[in-house]
C-alpha cells in the first residue's frame, strides 16, 4: 500500500495511510523482531544534527532484521561542503534501498526524495519531526486507549518541529489538539489553515491557546525542549517567555484528572520544560514513548520498502 513511499511530513499522508502504520506498529511490536524482513537492504543514515533515539531507532530496527544501516554524518561526507544535495541524492539512490535525513532544512529532505528514486525519511527538520509523532499517537493509544476524541495538549514552543507534526497528525486522525504557548510562538498561520480543515473532516478540534487553563480534561500533556537544535542562542530569551509553561504538579492537576499521562519526544530539561516529579512520576510514559520510536520506524520502513506483508 505504500510501497516506494518517502515521509518528509504527514501532510502527505491520508488518515488510512497513518492509520495503517499505527496497526502496523503494533503487530510489529509484538513480533520483537523475530523475523529477517531487512536481509539484503541497505539504508543510508544522514545527520547534520545530534540525534540518540531517532539513530538508534532506525539502526536497531533496521539491523535486527538483517539490514545493513550506514551512518553518514555531514562533517565526514561531501553534502553541503562540495557536493549538491542533488548529486549526493542520485549517488546514493544507486547504492542504498532507504534514505533517512536529520537536519535542518525541509528543503533539504524533500530534494534527497525527488533526486534519489528511493523512500526517503524525515528523522527531524526544523519543520517537522514526523517518525516522533507516530510513535506518539501509538503511545497515547497504548495508555489511553483509541487515539479518535482524545485530548492531546502540547505545551510549550508552539512553532516547533514536534507541535507542528502532532498539529498535522492530531488534526487527521481525530485527536483533540491543543497547542498552549505565547502568541509570540505560535505555529504559522498557513498550516494551522491547512490542519483545521483536516480537523473538519476528521470531527476533532484544533484549538491554539495562551492560557494554560486550556489543558483542563487532557488526556495527554506534551512538551519539548523550549530552544530546538540549531536555535541555542535563543535558549535565554525562550527560558523567561515559557517560564509560565512548565509542566509542573501545579500544571498537570489543572486537567481536573489523575489519568492525564505525560509525554516528552525527549531529551529533557528537568527543570526547564518540565519538573523532575513529573517526568520521573507515575504519569510519565516517555520511556515507552522512546521505545515507540523505534517500532514505528520499523513498521516505516516495512511498509515503504514493501516487505509489510513478509
Ligand atoms: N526524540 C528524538 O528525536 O530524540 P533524538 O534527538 O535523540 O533522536
Ligand atoms: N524540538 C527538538 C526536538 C528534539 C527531538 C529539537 O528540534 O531540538
Amino acid at each position: 500500500m505504500l510501497k516506494g513511499r518517502s515521509l518528509l511530513t504527514w501532510l502527505d499522508y491520508t488518515p488510512e495511510e497513518i492509520r495503517y502504520l499505527l496497526d502496523l506498529s503494533k503487530k510489529i511490536k509484538a513480533q520483537r523482531g523475530a523475523l529477517q524482513r531487512f536481509s539484503g537492504k541497505t539504508l543510508a543514515l544522514l545527520f547534520e544534527k545530534r540525534s540518540t533515539r531517532t539513530r538508534c531507532a532506525f539502526e536497531t530496527a533496521f539491523g535486527e532484521e538483517g539490514g545493513h544501516p550506514v551512518f553518514l554524518s555531514t562533517d565526514d561526507i561531501q553534502l553541503g561542503a562540495k557536493e549538491s544535495i542533488e548529486d549526493t541524492a542520485r549517488v546514493l539512490g544507486r547504492m542504498f534501498n532507504a534514505i533517512q535525513f536529520r537536519g535542518f532544512k525541509q528543503s533539504t529532505v524533500q530534494t534527497l526524495a525527488e533526486y534519489s528514486g528511493v523512500p526517503v525519511y524525515n528523522g527531524l527538520t526544523d519543520d517537522f519531526h514526523p517518525t516522533q509523532a507516530l510513535a506518539d499517537m501509538l503511545t497515547i493509544e497504548e495508555s489511553c486507549g483509541s487515539i479518535t476524541g482524545k485530548h492531546l495538549v502540547f505545551i510549550g514552543d508552539g512553532r516547533n518541529n514536534v507541535a507542528r507534526s502532532l498539529v498535522v497528525i492530531g488534526s487527521k486522525l481525530g485527536v483533540h489538539t491543543t497547542i498552549i504557548t505565547p502568541p509570540s510562538l505560535n505555529p504559522d498561520p498557513a498550516l494551522l489553515a491547512q490542519c483545521k480543515a483536516f480537523a473538519l473532516l476528521s470531527g476533532s478540534r484544533l484549538t491554539v491557546s495562551a492560557d494554560t487553563a486550556a489543558v483542563s480534561g487532557a488526556d495527554a500533556v506534551y512538551t519539548d525542549v523550549w530552544a530546538s537544535m540549531g536555535e541555542e542562542a535563543k535558549k535565554a530569551q525562550r527560558a523567561s517567555l515559557l517560564k509560565p509553561y512548565q509542566v509542573n504538579s501545579h500544571l498537570m492537576e489543572q486537567t481536573g484528572r489523575a489519568d492525564t499521562i505525560f509525554l516528552h519526544c525527549l531529551p529533557a530539561i528537568r527543570g526547564e520544560e518540565v519538573s523532575a516529579e513529573i517526568i520521573d512520576g507515575p504519569q510519565s510514559r516517555v520511556w515507552d514513548e522512546a521505545e515507540n520510536r523505534k517500532h514505528t520506524i520499523k513498521a516505516l520502513m516495512l511498509a515503504t520498502l514493501g516487505l509489510d506483508n513478509q
